[in-house]
This record gives C-alpha cells, sequence and structure tokens, in this order.
C-alpha cells in the first residue's frame, strides 16, 4: 500500500486544444505554476493485494467508477512502465503482481465543489501513487498526461513547462520544472473562489469545439505562444513581475477570447470575474505599475499572482470591493494575511460599487513542491483491510 501527494497548478501560459485526443497532445506548449500543498493538495493511496477481486475506486469516501478510459489509460501505463523494467532487471525477485486486483481511495484537502481545478491533481497523484506501488521511476508526467493534460505539470513542484513535443506517439511531449519552488520567494497565489456552481462545459470537450472552430486559437498556437513562451521564461528567471503579471494576464484574457471566438461560444467568466479585472487594472494604475495580476481557467474564480508585500493591501481591497456576507472569519484561509489600512486615495480610485457576498473566501498560497510520498502508515486512505478508513 501506497499514499502520495499532488498539488494543484495554475497556468500561465494556457494548455487550450488538443492535436491528437487519445494521447492527450496539446497544440501548443504551456507553462503553470505549482500551488502549495499545504492549502491545496490531492492525497491519494493505491494498494495491490491477491485478495482483492475487482478493482475499486473511492473519491472522497465514495465509490466511483473505475473504468472511467482515462483512469484505465494512466493505469495501463504505469503497468506498462513496470513490465518494461522488470523485463529488464533479474533483481527483481518477489514483485507485486501485475495481475492483482487495486483499490485506490483519493481525497482532496479542498472543497471540489469550489471549482478549483482538482483534475490535475487528482491524476498527477493517481499516476504518482501506482508508480510508486509498482517500483516504476524516472519520467512520468507522459502517464499522468494521460489523465488529463494539465495533470502533467502538477508532476513537478515550482516553474513548470509541458512542451508541446513533436512526435505522432507523444513520447516527447513531457512536463519538465523550469525553476523550483524556492527561485521567487516573494510570490504570492490568492485564489478568489467565487462560485461553487459546476462548469458549463467542461475543458475537454470545450477545447475541442475550440479546435475545430477558432481560427484565433490556431494563430495563437502557431505564433503567439511561441513568442510568449520564450518571454515568460525570461521573466521568472529575471523574477520580473512587472513582465510576468502582464503577460500572465494577457494570455488568460487571450485563452477567453479564443472561448468567445469559438462557435457556438463558451463563456467560463462572469460579471464577477470581469468586476475582479477590473478591480485589478484600477489597483495597478494606482500604483503606477503592476501589483497583481489574475488568470483565469475554465471557471469564473480569479487567481491573483502578487509579492508578499501587497498581499495584505489587496485582501484588504476585495474585502472592501466585495464585503462577504456571512462567515466574515473565514474568509480569509490558508497562508496568514496581515491587517492593511487604505490611503483614503486608494479606496476612491480603486474600491467602486462593492458588491456584497460575490468572493466566498480567498485562498492565500505560494508556489510549492511536486508529488510527495507519505511515509507515514496512519495517514493510508485505506485500512488494512483494503476498505476506505472514513467510508461516507
Ligand atoms: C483552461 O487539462 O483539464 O485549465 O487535457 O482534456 O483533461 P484535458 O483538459 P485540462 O485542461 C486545462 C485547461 C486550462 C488551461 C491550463 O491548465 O493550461
Amino acid at each position: 500500500m501506497v499514499t502520495c501527494t499532488a498539488p494543484v497548478n495554475i497556468a500561465v501560459i494556457k494548455y487550450w486544444g488538443k492535436r491528437d485526443n487519445d494521447l492527450i497532445l496539446p497544440i501548443n506548449s504551456s507553462l503553470s505554476v505549482t500551488l502549495h500543498q499545504d492549502q491545496l493538495k490531492t492525497t491519494t493511496t493505491a494498494a495491490a493485494s491477491r485478495d482483492f477481486t475487482e478493482d475499486r475506486l473511492w473519491l472522497n469516501g465514495e465509490e466511483a467508477d473505475v473504468g472511467h478510459p482515462r483512469l484505465q489509460a494512466c493505469l495501463r501505463e504505469v503497468r506498462r512502465l513496470a513490465r518494461k523494467r522488470r523485463g529488464g532487471s533479474a533483481e527483481d525477485t518477489a514483485p507485486l503482481s501485475l495481475s492483482y486486483k487495486i483499490h485506490i481511495a483519493t481525497e482532496n484537502n479542498f472543497p471540489t465543489a469550489a471549482g478549483l481545478a482538482s483534475s490535475a491533481a487528482g491524476y498527477a497523484c493517481l499516476v504518482s501513487a501506482l508508480a510508486r506501488l509498482y517500483g516504476v521511476e524516472g519520467e512520468l508526467s507522459e502517464v499522468a498526461r494521460h489523465g488529463s493534460g494539465s495533470a502533467c505539470r502538477s508532476m513537478w513542484g515550482g516553474f513548470v513547462q509541458w512542451q508541446r513535443g513533436e512526435r505522432p506517439d507523444g513520447r516527447d511531449s513531457l512536463a519538465h520544472q523550469v525553476a523550483p519552488e524556492t527561485h521567487w520567494p516573494e510570490l504570492r497565489v490568492l485564489v478568489l473562489v467565487v462560485s461553487g456552481e459546476k462548469k458549463q462545459v467542461g475543458s475537454t470537450a470545450g477545447m475541442q469545439t475550440s479546435v475545430d472552430t477558432s481560427p484565433l486559437l490556431k494563430h495563437r498556437a502557431e505564433v503567439v505562444v511561441p513568442e510568449r513562451l520564450a518571454l515568460m521564461m525570461r521573466h521568472i528567471c529575471e523574477r520580473d513581475f512587472e513582465g510576468f503579471g502582464q503577460l500572465t494576464m494577457q494570455d488568460s484574457n487571450q485563452f477567453h477570447a479564443t472561448c468567445l471566438d469559438t462557435f457556438p461560444p463558451i463563456f467560463y467568466l462572469n460579471d464577477l470575474s470581469r468586476h475582479i479585472i477590473a478591480l485589478a487594472h484600477r489597483f495597478n494604475t494606482h500604483h503606477g505599475c503592476t501589483k497583481v495580476a489574475y488568470t483565469f481557467d475554465a471557471g469564473p474564480n480569479a487567481v491573483i499572482f502578487t509579492l508578499a508585500d501587497t498581499v495584505a493591501e489587496f485582501v484588504e481591497v476585495v474585502r472592501r470591493s466585495f464585503p462577504p456576507a456571512t462567515n466574515g472569519d473565514q474568509f480569509v484561509r490558508g497562508l496568514p494575511v496581515g491587517s492593511a489600512s487604505l490611503p483614503e486615495e486608494l479606496l476612491a480610485a480603486v474600491v467602486t460599487e462593492p458588491v456584497l457576498g460575490a468572493v466566498r473566501y480567498i485562498l492565500h498560497t505560494k508556489p510549492g513542491p511536486g508529488p510527495q510520498l507519505v511515509d507515514d502508515p496512519s495517514q493510508h486512505l485505506l485500512g488494512a483491510d483494503g476498505l476506505p478508513r472514513h467510508c461516507a
């Protein structure tokens, strides 16, 4: 039995569109920041036993369908690597039989309903746990990619690039670390959770329609992203927040523009997301430089990048702009946030027309490491009988 944890990542150069749907090969490379697991993580326990009569899966305590094709693809790929490895080494005397049935239990330390991307962390965690279980080492981002494209980036900590690759078999479509999580110690992330609604159009279906219908997406993948990637790598390397922040916002905006250019159009941003965008720009204009940068994935939650010295002031601006309806003490979660009093000029220039209760809460986090093995057996999600410990 093995337990691993894996992180969520947020792209600053977005992945949107596949050139191969089965192998999950993207039309463009992408770049992300891995978020810290103290605030957002998936935990997965995988166990194999000759006593198990069937493969079983539990998600947050509820039994779920183990036959999902992407889950099966990850399982198949890990077993293939295990077989390959065993074929080559004679000292593997008593390997875990690959024919044993497996039990998998997985949990998030954040509400799935919050609409925070969980499939990336979920598949990265599954692949990490299965690989450990079968004694597979080395390059695993390719396996995680079979679960969800963005999952390959959650196999690393810090700043991560997923290279689109050129080969039709996808062997070179891999994620690698551009810089570790310690590279930019002042960088902070605020997740503004605005809605618990399920997204209207899932990423997989949405990006397929975009590939089929959006000329802007084609131009983006062929021309815009290659230029932006090189630029973004430089901004990260130089810890240039002005450049990093501007490009992050521009790339988020272009991703949502390709959604609007999709036919029929896809809308992931809502009025509140647009409120937050306008707020961020007023805040930056007031300061005369880029102090905060927003990015949005396939949903209305905002992810804000900023530096540690700006967190308290911006959180206060958000609190004033979206006064919490209830649960005031729970409004800010995650890393501690100091208090800030806002100068009158800033209030007047930035906080216009407050919207009550629109932001449910703010999660304060920072870049963090990649998947981790959990040594402590008391942390296993499955008991000795192979069934979930805290079954719903
Ligand atoms: C908007 O990785 O969820 O978050 O590969 O079909 O599983 P599939 O899609 P998914 O798409 C993520 C899209 C995005 C941008 C990004 O994370 O790069």
